[in-house]
């Protein structure tokens, strides 16, 4: 199921998408919703194109009594394969996989959550489903009328649409795509319902430029994670950069949290994350202020995967209220630090540890100078819950593929 974006990637040169178009003149306008960033959960990395409604309600019921609604953890979201046909009128009817959406939204807001759903501007979505294309006010009527909350918008096969549109012309096509955006971000307006718009187009023509000027809350940087630290490395880079355009409202999206998930490797054995890239997964997602939507099976976790996701002091970081993204401040060899501005002058710091030898630790010696900051600082190490005081002598050991996350109230300038 996790098929179609790769093909259409490669049908589509990147080189090509690099044409620049202007955003829309109409004024941004964040409105009530995602002032932080959103945090919940989404059913597409785990379940894949077999989630049900079943499913989905269990995620619901497991979040509202597992602490991690009290974390903050609020959108219980449906990704591909919910739909089913339309019928004569067009209006578009889930498949038999969820027989009553008003009913799961209704059962969903009882517990004090938001439902999430899922389409896109194409004809189909990624996993072959029915799209909104043409029907776009129809189907944002229609989310409203059940109770949605969030629309995460896949482009996926409009590519083709523009293309076959404009075959030789990248930045039309892209003017095409920033308008089918346009179009469905004014059919949600609308409705008169307050819905979160993820935009998912993999990053596309710069859309961290354009996307908050026609009401996107948030945008996918890049193209899918993976459940390996490869993916999430790779994608983590390529975050370096966007700081600038993250604020509330509106927020860059490294795509959804593989905390907890695992691929499946040779002979059908899963390959789960490892607690560390668990970690460092989580922190620096807090540290991108990025949306934190948790991506496993919620009713069957492990208590110590639960502790990640629900680690209360690191939740915070990502919930700052300042909404300032994390930059990085310099890499050592395959060490980065991170540093994130926090209210009340506070500053975030992280340091992790890219390198890959599983068996190493790596004695590692800060530079607090290049942070800003002289003399000993001193603060809490988010994983340890100890206090904890940095200077450049003390080296600092850290195994591969994990993270020293610490925060430091009062930063010595
Ligand atoms: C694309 C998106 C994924 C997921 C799938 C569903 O690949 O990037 O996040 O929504 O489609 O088909």
């Amino acid at each position: 199921m996790r098929l179609a974006v790769p093909l259409v990637l490669a049908a589509l040169s990147l080189a090509t998408l690099a044409a620049t178009s202007q955003p829309p003149a109409s004024a941004a306008d964040p409105g009530s919703v995602a002032l932080t960033p959103p945090m919940g959960w989404n059913s597409w990395n785990y379940f894949h194109g077999n989630v049900t409604q079943q499913d989905v309600q269990a995620a619901a019921d497991a979040m509202a009594s597992n602490g991690m609604r009290d974390a903050g953890y609020v959108y219980v979201n449906i990704d591909d394969t919910w739909q089913g046909q339309r019928d004569s009128n067009g209006v578009l009817h889930p498949n038999s996989k969820f027989p009553d959406m008003k009913a799961l939204a209704d059962y969903v807001h009882s517990k004090g959550l938001k439902l999430g759903i899922y389409s896109g501007p194409g004809p189909k979505t990624c996993a072959g489903y029915e799209g909104s294309y043409g029907h776009e006010q129809q189907d944002a009527d229609l989310y409203a009328s059940w109770g949605i909350d969030y629309l995460k918008y896949d482009l996926c096969s409009y590519i083709g649409v523009m293309q076959q549109t404009y075959p030789n012309d990248k930045a039309a096509q892209m003017k095409m795509m920033i308008a089918a955006y346009d179009k469905m971000h004014k059919a949600l307006e609308s409705t008169g319902r307050p819905i979160v718009f993820s935009l998912c187009q993999y990053g596309w023509d710069s859309v961290w430029e354009w996307a908050p000027s026609l009401g996107g809350n948030l945008w996918r940087t890049t193209g899918d994670i993976r459940p390996s630290w490869d993916s999430i490395y790779d994608i983590l880079e390529q975050q370096a950069g966007l700081a600038q355009y993250a604020g509330p409202g509106h927020w860059n999206d490294p795509d959804m949290l593989e905390v907890g998930n695992g691929a499946e490797g040779r002979g059908g054995r899963i390959r789960y994350l490892s607690l560390a890239e668990d970690r460092s997964h989580f922190s620096m997602w807090a540290m991108l202020a990025a949306p934190l939507l948790a991506g496993n099976d919620l009713a069957d976790m492990k208590p110590e995967i639960l502790a990640i996701l629900t680690n209360h002091d690191v939740i915070a970081i990502d919930q700052d209220r300042l909404g300032k993204q994390a930059t990085r401040a310099y890499a050592d060899g395959e060490v980065e630090v991170w540093t994130r501005h926090l209210e009340g002058g506070a500053l975030a710091i992280a340091v992790l540890n890219a390198g890959s030898d599983r068996y190493s630790t790596h004695p590692f010696h800060l530079d607090l100078a290049r942070l800003g900051l002289h003399g000993p600082q001193q603060g809490k190490d988010l994983w340890t819950g100890k206090e904890v005081t940095l200077t450049n002598d003390e080296p600092i050991e850290i195994a591969s593929h994990d993270i020293l996350l610490v925060r430091i109230p009062a930063p010595k300038h």
